[in-house]
């Protein structure tokens, strides 16, 4: 297989690509990514000779049109991702997130006249909008979409962007929406490695708020095992959603981080609240266990986590040239 892996030096990208290579020699990776400030080659390291990388934006038609047609399926992850650059400045997430996704459906359908392209189509959660803390509820398939967010409206219209192509033209694409993941490689603006590098660097971890917003995180290997699996049996023109029961309040994550690395209970601070921030998300993953018989493998949260705050101290060298712009970035903000 010629897989197409946009936003393949990202987080969850990265991790995809690098499983993709260890457990799946017959397929042959391309990687298109521009590099932004979320993206690393470094990411890559140790598959970088069993790839090709093209640095490139999504948004370049003609060269996304070459990348799709040399391809059989293109795993699509590129995107801005971060809720709090995007209320700071929502331009680049329509640009990438929007047009990006426009650009490679076009070339999806253009290539697939000559030679059938797969789409699979990385989303979030985010779409749903948010859950009351006591509402029993979960999201599924069905639930209206109710974007919160400059990130998750932007990812909300490419959803409908990709649906629309694969009913109007036929583009065989499946969507995931997947909840919050953790694990190697993620960007320290992002709450989990932020607070752990917060620690690790002697900044105190910031909670925004009371910390009684809920998340479902899930591993990101196991994200990357349910695009797997969705890619080689789901269904063109369905939409899964990926989670693995995960719920759990931003307080209790911070205090598992801070007993995780030996700190007090209380050793953090509680900093001014997200604008507009969803209070909690909560997958419901049924159809992709009952009808693709997927599981998550690290269903042990805590010793994930352990996993990942060894992660960062043995990869310092990975995260340590971002960080202080990171936190240089959130103090201007606050003021
Ligand atoms: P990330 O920010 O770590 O990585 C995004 C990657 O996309 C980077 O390598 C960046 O350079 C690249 N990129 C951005 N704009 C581009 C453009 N115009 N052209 C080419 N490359 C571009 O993001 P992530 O956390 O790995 O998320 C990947 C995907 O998964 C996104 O689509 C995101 O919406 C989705 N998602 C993320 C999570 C999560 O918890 N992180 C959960 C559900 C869904
Ligand atoms: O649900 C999936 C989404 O999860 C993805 O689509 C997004 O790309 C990804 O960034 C993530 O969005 P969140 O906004 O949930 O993730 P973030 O890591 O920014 O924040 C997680 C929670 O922690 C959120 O409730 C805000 C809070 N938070 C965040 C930071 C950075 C803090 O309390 N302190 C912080 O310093």
């Amino acid at each position: 297989m010629r897989l197409l892996v946009t936003g393949g030096a990202g987080f969850i990208g990265a991790n995809f690509v690098r499983a993709t290579v260890e457990q799946r020699p017959d397929v042959r990776v391309t990687v298109l990514d521009s590099l932004t400030y979320a993206g690393s080659r470094e990411s890559l390291r140790g598959v970088d000779s069993q790839i090709r990388l093209v640095e490139g934006d999504i948004t370049d038609a003609e060269l996304v049109g070459k990348l799709v047609a040399d391809a059989d399926a293109v795993v699509h992850f590129a995107a801005e991702t971060h809720v709090d650059n995007a209320l700071a400045d929502p331009e680049p997430f329509v640009h990438s997130n929007v047009l990006g996704t426009f650009t490679v459906l076009e070339a999806v359908r253009h290539a697939s006249s000559a030679n059938p392209v797969r789409l699979h189509h990385i989303s979030t959660d985010e779409v749903y909008g948010d859950l009351e803390l006591d509402d029993p509820a979960r999201f599924t398939d069905a639930t209206p979409y109710n974007p919160s967010s400059p990130y998750s409206s932007t990812k909300a219209a490419a959803d409908m962007l990709v649906r629309a192509w694969g009913r109007s033209y036929r583009v065989a694409a499946t969507i995931s929406n997947c909840s919050n993941n953790y694990g190697p490689y993620q960007h320290v603006e992002k709450f989990i490695p932020r607070q752990i590098t917060n620690v690790l660097t002697g900044r105190r971890p910031e909670l925004y708020g009371t910390g009684a917003n809920v998340r479902d995180w899930i591993h990101v290997d196991d994200h990357n095992s349910a695009v797997w699996r969705i890619l080689r049996d789901g269904t063109a023109g369905r939409t899964y959603l990926i989670g693995a029961d995960g719920e759990r309040d931003n307080l209790s994550v911070m205090r598992t981080i801070l007993r995780l690395m030996g700190r007090s209970a209380d050793d953090f601070d509680h900093v001014t609240d997200r604008v507009g921030h969803d209070l909690r998300y909560a997958i419901d993953p049924t159809p992709l266990r009952d009808e693709l018989g997927w599981r998550p493998e690290h269903t042990d949260f805590e010793s994930g986590l352990r996993d990942t705050i060894d992660w960062y101290r043995n990869n310092e060298s990975w995260w340590r040239p971002l960080k202080d712009a990171v936190e240089a970035t959130y103090q201007r903000r606050r003021r």
